[in-house]
Formats: structure tokens, sequence, C-alpha cells
């Protein structure tokens, strides 16, 4: 009976098949240690000589990294850790023997040679982590929304107009069109969407030319956009709350493994809990000074200056009302002070920074129309979003998360590169 590895532990004493692959082997003449995995985990294969028959020990002798196998053998428990077993050898099929030599050993290997292997490189045990951590928070996400009336509502990737900065635009030919631009977010469309289901979102790859070249960075990514009618800047906050708690304590429930591969310190992870932290952009700018931060009254946070605050705390923190010079256009102003935006970013703690961004949106067709007049917008391009506020118009607001700021926060990995499986920078398109 083949069995998967993560459920080997349901049959102790019996005999079973792994089907999958060697990762590492070591042992001596009279011994083979087989490390095999098969995607849904790791086991040891022993396999003693005078034990297997000689054809077997010797297709144990001959296995080279990597290559593709089934092993059947009787589960055993691990004689001192209580939640590990091992696989007592009887037979080994090959399925695939590299003979080439596997080009990632487990010695160190630079960054740059690990990326242009990428293509293996997912292969390896903490790739393999994070990837089951990342599934784990997409289906957090799904699970969370779903069970709070969110619809989900795919919007375009092929788009005519900005919806954040028109300085990070990738653009593409589009026919007698002319130009078509890649989404940086699906938030405007969500608007729409609301209209329709009240609560929705969307979860997809977005596009940002961005020349940042920051461990926070990709110029591909993917971002959960989340929206709803009736929903106000305070109402939206309780709504990311609840939503990052559900998904870190998901990830705490499903990927124990994951996080010890990962070394992943999990105590902080455990004081993820609503309230989270919250500071006026004000507040923050005096924090930030008081730490010698040269930051001036009106400036967006910069990389080096999330880091620098986000190390201090270890619970998340909101940081809201920006100026509003320095937001998107579709924020809506506070109306206790109209230089700033009813907008809040969420920053994870431990030095990692901005995970969400999020705001109340214009609802005033008129107010609306000034603010793309003064961003130098395309009113043409933007007619249909000003629609919105033409025909029903309601208080709104939504936010969105990047997928793999998210993942290498609770992953505990430095840069986001190694959280999507083929992570595309400016300098990297490859593999
Ligand atoms: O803060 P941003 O730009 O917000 C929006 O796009 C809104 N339209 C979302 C909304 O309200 N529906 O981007 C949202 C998140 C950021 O907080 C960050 O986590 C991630 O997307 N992000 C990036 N992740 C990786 N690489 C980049 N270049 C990123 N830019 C933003
Ligand atoms: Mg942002």
């Amino acid at each position: 009976m083949i069995v998967p590895i993560h459920r080997i532990g349901e049959h102790v004493g019996e005999e079973v098949t792994v089907r999958g692959w060697m990762y590492n082997k070591r042992g001596s003449g009279k011994i083979h240690f087989l490390q095999l995995r098969d995607g849904t985990g790791m086991i040891q294969g022993i396999a003693v000589k005078g034990e297997v028959s000689d054809e077997v020990f010797e297709k144990g002798e001959k296995l080279t990294m990597e290559s593709a196998l089934t092993v059947t053998g009787t589960v055993t428990k691990h004689p001192k850790h209580d939640d590990v077993f091992e696989l007592q050898v009887k037979d080994i099929e090959i399925l695939h023997l590299n003979n080439d030599e596997y080009p990632i050993s487990k010695k160190e290997h630079g960054p740059d040679f690990l990326l242009n292997n990428r293509h293996l490189w997912l292969r390896s045990n903490k790739q393999w982590a994070i990837q089951k951590v990342r599934n784990t928070i997409i289906n957090a996400t799904y699970e969370y929304l779903n069970n709070n009336d969110f619809t989900k509502i795919d919007s375009p990737i092929l788009t005519p107009n900005a919806c954040e900065g028109t300085t990070e635009l990738f653009e593409v030919d589009y026919f007698d069109e002319g130009k078509a631009y890649l989404s940086q977010s699906g938030q405007l469309y969500l608007e729409a969407a609301i209209y329709s289901v009240g609560k929705c979102f969307d979860f997809g790859p977005v596009f940002r030319a961005e020349k940042s070249k920051t461990r926070r960075h990709l110029t591909e990514f993917w971002m959960m956009d989340a929206e709803a009618a009736f929903v106000d800047h305070e109402e939206n906050m309780k709504i990311q709350e609840g939503l990052v708690t559900f998904i870190v304590e998901k990830v705490l429930e499903k990927n124990q493994k994951e996080l010890k591969i990962l070394e992943r310190d999990i105590e902080p992870l455990k004081k993820v809990q609503p309230p989270f932290i919250r500071k006026t952009h004000e507040e923050v700018i005096k924090e930030l000074r008081e730490m010698g931060s040269d930051i001036g009254d009106n400036d967006d946070l910069g990389a080096d200056d999330e880091t620098m605050l986000t190390e201090k705390y270890d619970k998340p923190i909101f940081v809201e009302k920006y100026p509003a010079e320095v937001k998107a256009f579709y924020m809506k102003r506070d109306p206790e002070d109209e230089t700033k935006a009813l907008c809040c970013d969420l920053l994870a703690p431990e030095g990692y920074g901005e995970v969400i961004g999020g705001s109340q949106r214009e609802d005033d067709y008129d107010t609306l129309l000034g603010r793309i007049k003064e961003h130098n917008l395309p009113v043409d391009a933007f007619q249909w979003y000003l629609d919105l506020r033409k025909f029903g118009s309601v208080p709104h607001s939504g936010f969105g998360y990047g997928l793999e700021r998210l993942t290498g926060w609770i992953c505990g990995t430095k840069h986001i590169r190694e959280t999507i499986p083929f992570p595309r920078m400016i300098s990297r398109l490859n593999p």
C-alpha cells in the first residue's frame, strides 16, 4: 500500500510503500540511511546488509541524490523521538536514477546560484516548508473570508489605467486600443463588485515595475484585495485584524513541522492576537525621530523606517492617517483633518514592515473627480470608476495584502524572493 509520509505514523508495524525521491544518503558498507521525501514529508529508510537481499542493498549503494524511487518496508517508531517514524527497508525500486551529479549539494550555496537553479532549489527542505506555509495562508484566507460573507470576484489583469502609481506600470501593446497595463491591484474593480455582492475579494498576481531592489520588492507578486460596502475605516481595521489573526492561528495549527525546519521562533507568532498596536502616522514620525531617523513630517515611511520601528514590537502595528499627499487618489480624507487620509498600513513586527495597505474610499463624485484631476490621471479612463459614485454610492473600505510579505514574516525569511515559487525581480526573469 502506498502511504503518504505525513500519515505514516498511522501504520506502525505495517509494511508500506513510499513513493518519492532520495533527499540524501549516509551510511557505511553495512548500512544505508536513506532520507526519503514524497512532497508530504520526510522519512529515514534504513537498509541493513544481510537483512535485505544483496540486490536491494546494491540498489541502495547506487542511489544518487534526488533519484526517483519507491521504497517498501515496515514502519517503526524512532527509538528516542515519539513523533518520528522510520522505514525498515525491504525493497527498493529505482524509478529514475540520476547519472549527473545533482547541482544543489548540502553545502552552502550563494543566493544567485540558488536562484538560477530555482527549479531544483524548490525541492530543498526549507523551500518546501515555505511553500507549505504559503499554501496554508492562501487556504486560511479563503476560509476566513468565506465564513465572513465575502464573495470571490476575479479582477482583470489587463487594464486600461493605473490603480496605484503611474510610474510603476508594465505596459503591453493592445491591438487597436493602444496600451494596456498589467494590474497593480484589483481594488478598483472590487469597488464595482461590492455594489453587486456587498463584500468581495480577489486573489491573484499583480505587477509593479518598481525599480526598488529591497528584500521586500518583487515585480510580480500575489495580492489579496478585499472590499466591503458600508464598512468604514474603523471596521476595515477590525476585518484585517481578524483575518491576520486567523491566518497565523492556522499556520500554528497546521505547520509546526515546517516552522521548525525554518527555525522560526514561534513565540512572537503566538502573540498575534487582537487588539493589534495602533498608532497614527504623526505618532510614528515622532517615535522614529526619537530613534534617530531624519524622516520629515509628511514623509511616507521608507523601508528602513519600517524596519527600525517594527523591530521594537512583537505584535502587528496599524499605522493610520498618513498625509493624504503621499497616498493614492482614491482614499477618503479624514473629516477631522482634511490633510490626512482615512487609511492604514499594517506593519508586521520583528523588522518585517508593511504587509497590508488599506483605506476607506472616497465615495463622493465631485470630490473624487477633483482628486483624479489633481493627480493628473486621465478622467476618461476613470469614468466607469466615477460612475460608481453616481449610482447608489455608499461608504466603503478595503485593503490588500501582499502574500509574499505575509509569508516572509510568518516563516521568518529575510528576503521575500524565497516565498514565491518563481520570483520576478528587476534583474531576474529566469527560470
Ligand atoms: O499598499 P499597496 O500598494 O496597496 C494597494 O495596492 C491597494 N490597492 C490595496 C487595496 O486597498 N485593495 O499594496 C498592498 C500590499 C502591500 O502592503 C504589500 O504587502 C504588497 O501589497 N506589495 C508588494 N509586495 C511585494 N513586492 C512589491 N513590489 C509590493 N508592493 C506592494
Ligand atoms: Mg502600501
